[in-house]
C-alpha cells in the first residue's frame, strides 16, 4: 500500500509540471496562460510559436503521464492501480501543485497514461483526433470527440480500462467547459 500511496503521490507531482511553461520560455515566446485561450497546453503553445515547440510540449505533457504508467506496470501492480496512478498524473496536470491549482485540460497527459496502459484504445482515440483535427481544425472539437469515444473503444477492446476511460471521459468534458460555451456561441477560435 505504501508504494501504491508513494507512486500516486508521484504521478500527480509529475503531472503537475506543466511543460508548456519551460518550453515557451525556451523558446522566447510568451506565457500561454496569457495569451490565446489562456490553457498551458501544446494547443495554445501552437497558436503562440508554431508546431514546434507545440510538438514538444505536447510530447513531453504525454511522457509524465506515460512514465508513472508503465513504472506501475513493471512493478507488476494490477491494471486498478495502474489506472489510479494515470488518473493522478492527469489529475497533477489539472490542479497542478506548482501552479497554485490552476492547469490545464489533461488530454496529453492522458495520451501518454492511455499509452502505457491500453495502448490499441488510445492509438484509435489519437487516430479519431487526427481526423476531427484535419477536417475541422479545432481542437477543443477533436479533443472532445477522441475521448468520449474512449469508453466506447475500450468497452470493446480493453474492458479492463473502461472505468479509467470513463472517468478521463468525465474530467476532460468538465475542464473544456469553456470551450464548450464557446462552441454553442459559435465563438471557438480553434487553432
Ligand atoms: O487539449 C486542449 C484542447 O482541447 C483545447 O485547447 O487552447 O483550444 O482551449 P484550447
Amino acid at each position: 500500500p505504501i508504494l501504491i500511496v508513494l507512486l500516486c503521490f508521484s504521478a500527480y507531482l509529475a503531472g503537475s509540471v506543466l511543460f508548456a511553461l519551460p518550453v515557451c520560455r525556451l523558446w522566447h515566446l510568451p506565457d500561454p496562460r496569457a495569451q490565446g485561450s489562456g490553457n498551458p497546453g501544446a494547443t495554445n503553445v501552437y497558436r503562440a510559436g508554431g508546431w514546434r515547440p507545440a510538438l514538444v510540449t505536447l510530447a513531453l505533457d504525454a511522457f509524465k503521464g506515460w512514465l508513472p504508467v508503465w513504472l506501475t506496470h513493471l512493478a507488476g501492480l494490477s491494471i486498478l492501480v495502474q489506472a489510479m496512478v494515470a488518473l493522478c498524473a492527469v489529475t497533477g496536470h489539472m490542479i497542478p501543485l506548482f501552479y497554485r491549482f490552476k492547469g490545464g485540460k489533461g488530454v496529453a497527459t492522458a495520451l501518454g497514461a492511455g499509452l502505457a496502459l491500453a495502448p490499441v484504445t488510445t492509438f484509435i482515440m489519437a487516430a479519431i483526433w487526427l481526423i476531427f483535427m484535419w477536417r475541422w481544425r479545432i481542437s477543443a472539437v477533436a479533443s472532445l470527440v477522441a475521448i468520449i469515444s474512449g469508453p466506447i473503444i475500450s468497452a470493446l477492446i480493453e474492458p479492463d480500462t473502461l472505468p479509467l476511460f470513463g472517468l478521463l471521459a468525465l474530467l476532460i468534458v468538465v475542464r473544456h467547459r469553456n470551450n464548450l460555451i464557446r462552441l454553442a456561441q459559435g465563438r471557438e477560435t480553434g487553432l
